[in-house]
């Protein structure tokens, strides 16, 4: 009976989380509607189950694009998200990715601190997502939120969409082909 009970809450939390999200498969610490960035956050920085691209968790030196102001840069992929990585972990070309994908971007100073996440996550039936369905944000390690999900992309959508070699607004095969 007990067994039982848990079970139904786990289903319930479930439900919750996927109704906004990039969660993973079990219950959520934070309610997520009512606090998004806490959620992507936590979601961020558990990096179990994530893919590497191009497979590999080298610090790469950041895109000569226009892009983050940090130097030193890695992005993993959530297991929804890598789905639409080919077998070398690069972004198959004309790629739409599905509701869940969490694409975290970690950012470094020039000696590999860790300094930031820089996230996206296909989420549309978030109140806070752009018209493409992705939520933005960018917290610091501890979960500062630097850039919070509430700007709805606004920050962040302008590069992602218009720079050459876009893919669904991701910018990782055209910042490191
Ligand atoms: C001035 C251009 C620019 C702006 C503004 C920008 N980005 Fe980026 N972003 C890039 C480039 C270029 C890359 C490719 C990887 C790199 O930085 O080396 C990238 C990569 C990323 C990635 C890795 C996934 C991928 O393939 O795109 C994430 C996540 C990300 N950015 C999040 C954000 C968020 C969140 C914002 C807004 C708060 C933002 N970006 C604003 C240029 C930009």
């Amino acid at each position: 009976m007990k067994h039982t009970i848990t079970r139904i809450s786990t289903n319930i939390a479930m439900t919750l989380i996927i109704v906004y999200s990039c969660s993973k498969k079990n219950a959520d610490p934070v309610p997520v509607e009512d606090n998004e960035d806490l959620s992507l956050y936590l979601h961020s920085k558990d990096t179990t189950g994530f893919v590497w691209y191009k497979n590999d968790d080298t610090i790469l030196g950041i895109a000569t694009l226009p892009g983050h102001d940090l130097p030193k840069v890695r992005t993993r992929y959530n297991a929804e998200a890598a789905s639409k990585l080919d077998a070398n972990g690069k972004v198959i070309v004309g790629s739409v990715f599905a509701t869940n994908s969490l694409i975290v971007k970690e950012l470094f100073d020039t000696l590999n601190n860790f300094k930031e996440y820089a996230v996206m996550c296909k989420a549309p039936n978030s109140p806070n997502a752009d018209a493409y369905g992705w939520v933005w944000g960018i917290y610091s390690p501890a979960g500062d939120v630097e850039s919070s999900v509430k700007g709805q992309g606004a920050s962040c959508t302008g590069c992602h969409q218009n720079t050459a070699g876009s893919i669904d607004l991701t910018l990782m095969n055209a910042g490191h082909p």
